[in-house]
């Protein structure tokens, strides 16, 4: 996709759609009024009133008259203004996207009529792309809308050129990330299993530039990851443990990253109903996460080192599955009383969390589609954010706020630690049946000791079985544009 950002007028460049982002209350405004004047005056009128579009968030209306260079007309709306935010923007973009889809547009023009920050143009761009986004390869019949080739952005203020090319190049990095996340998790268990991923970490790694360790069976067993032996008895697949390095020169901080990689949860003997396993193959989304924002870094190449740590298996329930009462003991000498094999994400996190803090990084991050009882709390547009670093924690929902990725804090409420303890063991993988998600955090906290960490239980938005604005159905790659943004931002103010 050629993307252009010009000032001038609108309606006068060749293009399929012409596409105005209206705010609320906004309908009678300048660029409107211009559009009008260039477009059939009352006819125009008419048209926008007989749409009645009244510019709300999600409006998204195709006029039935054409511009002066004959392309289709397509109001969009941006909501209020008062609270139009960066991710307005690109959730507009989205509905833009789907508009020219409509017409099978391959040249748009999206006429804002107004000055644009660069964060505000790379969510534009954002949204029409991920928007596009389609996991197509099972589908014998394409039903894809013709490609955009040509891409115009008209503002009041278009930034010099040399700024651009460095903004597209970041936000194509970044894309390239969410696409391989989305076709990670799209991908069916029984294709994508832990050899498969491992094998695909080491790939893209070379492809990356940045350094890769896969660690198999033997190497499990060596390095005590009991969780991840634990869970992995009860299948076929082995496991892998995958570790992705990426150093600079000029790093003055490091920071860990942690994925869960269940690549499919049947929940192990405590067995799921099938319901609830219909989208368990979703359950390596922060592992997938993680791994594709390793790429993006090892592409952007911040001044920042990064660890990488993915323990991946299935969870299946097979003859030598582990059973409701094992105790198992971890590489630092914790034992956990497993009550519940549907709680393994916990079980193969320690071990990751453990390894993660002895490499002493400045600060943890782990994203786990973790408990059902997050996506009870929050739904499928906000993860849950915990961690024993509020600094940490309220830059993360800085930042997730423009990216698009809203992060709603859930407190690690000391008392509920007691749920979290076994008559036998140290732990046991289950609370009390209140606070799911809280006692699952209070679970992997065990693990990281004192370094600064945060955790984002992803089990809402890392997969849509509706779908939004610019995700659709199926894998979302949620976290990756967070965490590209944290590591390349820490790394321009160290
Ligand atoms: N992978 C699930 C959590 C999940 C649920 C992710 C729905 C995405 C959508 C996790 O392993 C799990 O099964 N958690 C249990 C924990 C319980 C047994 C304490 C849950 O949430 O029910
Ligand atoms: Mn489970
Ligand atoms: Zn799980």
């Amino acid at each position: 996709m050629k993307i252009r950002v010009r000032g001038g007028d609108a309606t006068s460049i060749a293009t399929d759609v012409l596409i105005v982002p209206v705010a609320a209350g906004e309908e009678d405004g300048p660029a409107l009024r211009a559009l009008a004047r260039r477009a059939g005056g009352a006819a125009f009128k008419r048209a926008v009133a007989a749409a009645r579009f009244r510019g709300r968030e999600g409006q998204a209306n195709l006029l039935p008259l054409q511009g002066p260079r004959r392309q289709a007309l397509a109001l969009v709306g941006l909501g209020e203004r008062a609270r139009l935010d960066v991710d307005g923007w690109r959730r507009a973009a989205g509905h833009a996207r789907h508009l020219a889809a409509a017409v099978s547009a391959t040249r748009v023009v999206i006429a804002a009529g107004e000055a644009l920050d660069e964060s505000r143009l790379a969510a534009i761009v954002e949204g029409i792309q991920l928007a596009d986004y389609r996991f197509g390869k099972y589908k014998s019949e394409g039903e894809a809308p013709p490609a955009i080739a040509e891409l115009a952005l008209v503002v009041t203020d278009p930034p010099p050129d040399a700024a651009l090319a460095s903004l597209w190049r970041s936000v194509d990095t970044t894309l390239a990330a969410v696409k391989l996340a989305r076709d990670l998790v799209n991908e069916p268990a029984t294709v994508k299993t832990p050899t498969y991923l491992a094998s695909l970490a080491k790939q893209l790694a070379k492809e990356a530039g940045i350094e890769v360790e896969i660690w198999e069976p033997k190497r499990i067993a060596a390095e005590k990851l009991a969780g991840l032996q634990a869970v992995a008895r009860g299948t076929n697949e082995e496991p892998r443990f995958i570790r992705l390095r990426y150093r600079s020169k000029s790093a003055k901080r490091k920071v860990a990253l942690v994925g869960k990689g269940i690549t499919f949860d049947s929940g192990g003997l405590s067995l799921k109903p099938a319901k609830s396993m219909e989208t368990m193959k979703c359950d390596m989304a922060g592992g997938a996460a993680v791994l594709a924002t390793m790429m993006a870094v090892g592409r952007l190449r911040p001044a920042v080192d990064v660890d990488a740590f993915i323990p991946v298996t299935e969870n299946l329930p097979g003859g030598k599955a582990q059973k409701p009462g094992d105790v198992i003991r971890f590489r630092n000498g914790k034992t956990v009383e497993v009550l519940n094999t549907d709680a393994e994400g916990r079980l193969i996190l320690a071990d990751a969390l453990t390894l993660a803090a002895d490499a002493k990084p400045d600060a943890i991050i782990d994203l786990a589609t973790l408990t059902g009882a997050c996506m009870v709390a929050l739904g499928t547009q906000v993860a849950g954010i915990f961690g024993n670093d509020q600094a940490l924690v309220d830059r993360l929902r800085a930042i997730a706020t423009d990216t698009g990725e809203p992060l709603w804090q859930l407190p690690l409420v000391a008392d509920y630690k007691d749920d979290i303890k076994s008559a036998v063991a140290d732990l046991k993988n289950i609370g009390g049946g209140h606070a799911g998600s809280i006692t699952a955090a209070l679970f992997l906290q065990e693990f990281v000791g004192q370094t600064p960490w945060v955790h984002l239980d992803i089990a809402g938005p890392a997969f849509l079985e509706k779908g939004a604005a610019y995700a659709p159905k199926g894998g979302t790659g949620f976290g990756v544009r967070t965490l590209v943004r944290y590591l390349t931002t820490l790394a321009d103010e160290a």
